[in-house]
């Protein structure tokens, strides 16, 4: 089967699966209101029906998948699913991206069930910092996560760390030290304008490059690994051979080879983190299709894709917040929460 192409020839390869919109933490460049409007239980898609998405997104090419939130493992029996999805033929990568608040209870469970990999958010190593950035007192739940993660068997885990200027851009060292001790690869991420991120600004976004010069201040020399797929992280090494990675979706966009995909916890399916709309695959699930129509659904859209929304913002004259509270608030779906982070 040749693989399925979008209108710029991009394959259809990485599928995000946000399992709940829910989140335990409330990080200011993802969750900054008070008040959450959030998709009505009823919606959100049984196991049974993830997986039947899941299996013609597979048929179609897609090998990689990660399961996201909100908070995923806020999703009860998570590890049921993981075991459900850990069996599909054909799939290469079964990744999660957690805020590692609950790991240290569900770590081994999720290897067990077949999880490959794990990616960790954390953004700061001070628990001041960390209460003020989460809304939450959990740093220590967090590294304990962590701990359990390696305990449990997770031999390459990933830390995302997004840099906020003036917030922890003075603790990108600290933090660089802290992955390198644990062996756990470090990715700084450029602060992004994606729906939900209502206090952003272009001031609050430290660069690639500025990330790079205070990293070489600090640690020296820095030689760019040469680039193997289409993951989003460019990667580093210092002159020790430690690994890291920075995600500049904001001064560097990766749009022109992106392959990847969201389907939201109630199944909308969107093909770009900025899209304004999306696909309704909860109603096709639940009005009847069959397999064959439910792939030709996914089919026609992604032949039909043409997103590129980390370019068309990076080309604003005049960037600000993507969207204002009350219109997330009418549409929920825009959220990054909702999308999978
Ligand atoms: P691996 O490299 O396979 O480990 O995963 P990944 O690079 O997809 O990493 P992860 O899922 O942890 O995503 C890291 C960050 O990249 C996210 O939190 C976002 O900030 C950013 N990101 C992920 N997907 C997209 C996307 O579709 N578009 C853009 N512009 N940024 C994204
Ligand atoms: N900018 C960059 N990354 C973000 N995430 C959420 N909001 C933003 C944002 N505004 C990503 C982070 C976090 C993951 C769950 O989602 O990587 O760790
Ligand atoms: Fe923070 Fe992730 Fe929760 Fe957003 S979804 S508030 S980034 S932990």
């Amino acid at each position: 089967m040749s693989p399925l192409a979008d209108g710029f020839g991009r394959p259809l390869r990485n599928l995000r699966l946000s399992v709940t919109d829910r989140c335990n933490l409330r990080c200011s460049y993802c969750m900054p209101e008070e008040h959450y409007v959030w998709l009505p239980k009823p919606n959100v898609l049984s196991f049974e029906e993830i997986v039947r998405c899941v299996d013609a997104f597979l048929a179609l090419g897609v090998d990689e998948l990660r399961l996201t939130g909100g908070e995923p493992l806020l999703r009860t029996d998570l590890p049921v699913l993981v075991r459900m999805l850990a069996q599909r033929p054909g799939l290469k990568d079964l990744a999660m991206t957690s805020n590692g608040v609950l790991l240290r209870e569900h770590a081994a469970a999720l290897r067990a069930a077949g999880l490959q990999r794990l990616t960790v958010s954390l953004d700061t190593l001070d628990a001041a910092t960390f209460r003020q950035l989460s809304r939450r007192d959990d740093l220590p739940r967090v590294l304990a996560g962590l701990e359990a993660a390696r305990a449990a068997g997770f031999a390459d885990v990933k830390i995302d760390t997004v840099v906020i200027a003036g917030v922890n851009d003075g603790e990108l060292p600290a933090l660089l030290d802290f992955a390198r001790g644990i062996g756990a690869e470090l990715r700084f991420i450029e602060y992004m304008d994606v729906g939900g991120a209502t206090n952003w600004s272009p001031r609050h976004v430290v660069s690639r490059a500025q990330m790079l010069a205070l990293l070489r201040a600090s640690h020296g020399p820095i030689r760019e690994l040469p680039r193997t797929d289409s993951a989003p992280a460019e990667r580093f090494e210092l002159r020790d051979g430690t690994r890291f990675g920075i995600i500049a979706s904001v001064t560097k966009p990766f749009c022109a080879t992106c392959d990847r995909s969201r389907l939201t916890a109630d199944g909308m399916w969107f093909t770009c983190l900025y899209a304004a709309h999306g696909t309704d695959l909860r109603e096709l699930l639940r009005t009847g299709a069959d397999d064959a129509a439910l792939r030709a659904r996914l089919t026609e859209v992604w032949q039909g894709r043409r997103d590129r929304g980390a370019e068309v913002r990076a080309a604003l004259p005049d960037r600000r917040a993507l969207a204002e509270a009350a219109s997330l608030r009418q549409n929920p779906h825009l959220e990054m929460h909702t999308r999978g982070g």
